[in-house]
């Protein structure tokens, strides 16, 4: 089994609103026709991975926008999104994949399409101790439950999930001021968080609206970019108190090597971007800074300096 893993975005339509949210203006409705081609084309996407590599891999997931809060009302395009996860599941059964990575977001409505899924994964995985669906979902302290009933609603059916003994969790986190400063004033235990969900975190930089400079991201929103100070601060309390967490900060060896998005566009390169593992580099429409890191990276709200750098530094030199 190779450790390769594919992620693909299958439309950018989603109704949370999250006031961050990277889509920006591409959060939009998206037409059913586009919807079903995505769809036709991730199928044939990974039909091609798989007639051209012999090599089992990791996983293939699904993300949005989002999928379960409405996206799907329409009879045929819920039919083929099935269809398009059964596709996976089957290459799971004759082990060519090992699980299934689905992003949620899990805060408006009763979920009920999820549920289907997860019952679909449940009649249709052969060895549910062997492979696992992975919930891939996002926690953070402002901007996503921004109305009443959200977290509630997340946090219902996140533990519900939890009944199935095939599900895993993921947590997504982006290190914005005001979620590293209630990790800094003890507000939010992240220890306590992760046995409460039993679920790994992944914590990530804060990055601009697509096709927003970051002062124009800056300006819509203070409070998102985290300073300097808070996250040295916050770099030193994780690395003491959740030493597991501190190794996992930014790592890219948990994203998925490849991940494809704008489906729908003619030109498939464009919406491929690549993670190297090895160097942490991406390859897509990247932005290199001076010391050979994504532009991504260079997210404080009061300096130029890159995380990643600094991330590296406090790993190596603990300061
Ligand atoms: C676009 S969302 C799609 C999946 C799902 N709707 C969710 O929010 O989990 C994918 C991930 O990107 C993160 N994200 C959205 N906007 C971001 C931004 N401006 N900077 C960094 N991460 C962002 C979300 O928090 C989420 O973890
Ligand atoms: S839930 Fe995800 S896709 Fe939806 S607005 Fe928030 S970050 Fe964007």
């Amino acid at each position: 089994m190779s450790d390769f893993s594919m992620q693909i975005e299958l439309w950018t339509e989603c109704n949370n609103f999250c006031e961050f949210c990277y889509l920006g203006e591409a959060n939009k409705f998206v037409p059913d026709e586009i919807k079903l081609h995505n769809i036709a084309r991730a199928s044939e996407i990974i039909t091609d991975y798989f007639s051209t590599h012999d090599e089992n891999i990791k996983a293939i997931g699904f993300l949005g926008g989002e999928f379960f809060q409405g996206q799907m009302k329409n009879p045929k395009v819920k039919k083929a999104f099935y269809n398009l996860c059964k596709q996976v599941f089957d290459l799971i059964n004759a082990n060519r994949v090992q699980d299934f990575w689905c992003y949620c977001t899990l805060t408006i409505g009763d979920q009920e399409d999820l549920y289907t899924l997860v019952e679909l994964f449940n009649n249709t995985i052969i060895d549910k101790d062997k492979h696992h669906f992975w919930i891939q979902v996002s926690y953070d302290q402002k901007g996503r439950f921004t109305l009443p009933g959200k977290f509630e609603n997340w946090n219902k059916h996140l533990l519900k999930l939890q009944q199935y003994s095939f599900t895993r969790f993921n947590i997504t986190s982006i290190m914005t001021e005001p979620f590293l400063q209630a990790v800094l004033n003890n507000e939010l235990n992240l220890t306590e968080f992760q046995n409460k969900y039993k679920t790994t975190f992944f914590l990530k930089q804060a990055n601009c609206i697509t096709d927003t400079l970051k002062q124009e991201t800056a300006q819509k929103l203070p409070w998102f970019f985290p300073k300097r100070k808070t996250y040295l601060a916050f770099l030193q309390k994780l690395r003491l108190e959740n030493p597991n967490l501190f190794d996992n900060l930014l790592n890219i060896t948990l994203r998925s090597d490849y991940m494809y998005s704008q489906l729908d566009d003619t030109d498939l390169s464009e919406g491929l971007n690549i993670r190297n593992k090895e160097t942490w580099e991406e390859y897509g429409s990247e932005v290199i800074q001076k010391c050979g890191h994504s532009v991504n990276y260079q997210c404080y709200a009061d300096s130029d300096a890159c995380m990643l750098c600094d991330y590296f530094k406090v790993k190596e030199e603990g300061f």
